[in-house]
């Protein structure tokens, strides 16, 4: 018989679970609530999003059941984000009554000793924003710096780890590379005026945050997604060095070394998509403000190979000009989901990390496995998820072994732990471990429920 291993982690280990706001709380028409970007974009073309759903999760009203089920897992960390269109409906005037409800939902949280990790934006640019050309404006940096400002003091003496942005860069790429976001059009040059928009958004935020002197902790969580080359010929190698860049190194960069990765410059001045950047911008790029921790969401690793085309065009997206996707014929794919289950990535990316950035604190923001019809496993009532178990153990793994390699890796978050709304995605793939039904909005705990339980009691498990 196998001898069985004990896979462990430290006592304070962050063990939790991650969400947004504008996935989970509903409420479109309280506290005075402007419409984001996808209230907008639902309610103009509904049928773009999975089965016409919109969120039906209801924090807003319920949040208390939500936190009793949080309790009730026995993590000890949670993550969601204040919704920038319910606390400043207009961009300028705080809504009372959304103060009041974000206060009693963190006051809740707290009150069951949960860590309360708040995000301050989820892909939720307001409308009014929006059309004024959103993040490819200066405007933008301007109003979210007063929005950060003002989360900061009304909720500074209660949330223990604020994060300024989660993954800023996929609405960059989904928005203005591809068309799985507004504004859906494919242009290069608005698309890196966004990114580092959306990069000085967050160096104000900290800015402003470091002035207030509070006690806790701020960060920004990315995706970092391993880039693995197809194989190790220079054109390969040359691919993977772009995405590398453009899919993370333009934000970790100048967060951690003060600097825009030096060959992302050069490309942009020869290509014509250079972005504007102020005096001040520059000098607060370089000045290394810093951060206090790094989230990390993996949820599989970016495969690609030489590009076919390469001449530079403005109106296409890079993928294909600079690197080609690469379809590795080894690979294991989440058929629900079509994405690569690849538990090695979640070391590889810590160990880049450590080795290229001097070993920053960082957690797992966001892991987790999506799948479609889950019904389909149900017995006597319950969903029998072993697979998820299965991905949260092999991820854990990985993860363990990184720390036991000195990655300063804090936590693990995954995602999620109520089944919720994703975007055009809406309620096809499910992610949780407690499942939602739909129409009568009644939880049920999914069989990964009791073994995360058991993880996040004992921070540890049999392999
Ligand atoms: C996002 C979530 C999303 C999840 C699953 C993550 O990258 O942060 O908002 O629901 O992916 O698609």
């Amino acid at each position: 018989m196998k001898k069985s291993n004990k896979i462990q982690f430290n006592k304070d280990f962050f063990v939790g679970t991650a969400f947004s706001g504008t996935q989970t709380e509903s409420g479109f028409n309280l506290d005075h609530k402007s419409e984001s970007v996808w209230d907008l974009w639902y309610r103009t073309e509904p049928n773009k999003f999975f089965n016409q759903m919109n969120v039906v999760n209801n924090a807003r009203l319920d949040y208390k059941k939500q936190i009793a089920k949080a309790e009730e897992l026995s993590i000890n960390s949670m993550r969601t984000s204040i919704q920038w269109t319910r606390l400043i409906p207009d961009g300028e005037n705080v809504s009372e009554e959304a103060v009041k409800y974000y206060r009693n939902y963190f006051e809740e949280i707290k009150s069951k000793g949960i860590d309360l990790f708040v995000n301050l934006f989820h892909f939720d640019t307001p409308a009014w924003l929006y059309e004024k050309g959103g993040f490819e404006t200066k405007e933008a940096i301007v109003k979210y710096t007063i929005y950060a400002k003002k989360a900061f003091e009304l909720f500074g003496d209660i949330v223990d780890k604020w994060f300024t942005f989660n993954e800023p860069l996929v609405p960059v790429e989904m928005g203005y590379l591809n068309t799985f976001h507004l504004p859906g059009k494919i242009d290069v040059k608005k698309a890196m005026q966004s990114m580092h928009n959306y990069l000085m958004s967050h160096l104000f935020a900290v800015r402003e945050f470091k002035k207030l002197n509070l006690k806790t902790e701020i960060g920004i969580i990315l995706n970092i997604t391993p880039v693995i080359p197809r194989s190790n010929s220079k054109e390969d190698l040359e691919a993977k060095e772009f995405a590398d860049i453009f899919f993370y190194d333009c934000f970790l960069s100048p967060i951690y070394k003060g600097k825009y990765p030096d060959k992302l410059i050069e490309h942009a001045k020869v290509n014509g998509y250079m972005w504007e950047q102020t005096e001040e911008e520059i000098e607060l790029i370089n000045s290394k403000i810093g951060i206090d921790i790094l989230g990390l969401n993996y949820y599989q690793p970016r495969r690609v190979q030489a590009a076919h085309n390469k001449e530079f065009v403005l109106d296409k997206p890079i993928e294909g000009q600079l690197f080609d996707n690469y379809k590795y014929p080894d690979a294991i794919i989440n058929k629900h989901r079509g994405w690569e289950i690849y538990p090695k990535g979640i070391y590889d990316m810590l160990i880049s990390i450590k080795e290229n950035y001097n070993n920053p604190k960082v957690f797992i923001a966001e892991n987790g496995i999506g799948v479609e019809n889950e019904s389909k496993f149900e017995k006597n009532g319950m969903i029998q998820d072993d697979y998820r178990i299965d991905f949260f153990k092999e991820h854990l793994k990985e993860v363990n072994k990184a720390i036991s390699e000195g990655s300063n890796c804090v936590g693990y978050h995954i995602w999620t732990f109520i089944d919720n709304w994703s975007w055009l995605n809406a309620y096809k793939n499910r992610y949780g471990v407690i499942s939602l039904d739909i129409k009568s909005g009644k939880l049920s705990n999914k069989l990964s429920f009791d073994w995360f339980k058991n993880f996040a009691i004992e921070r540890g498990f049999d392999e």
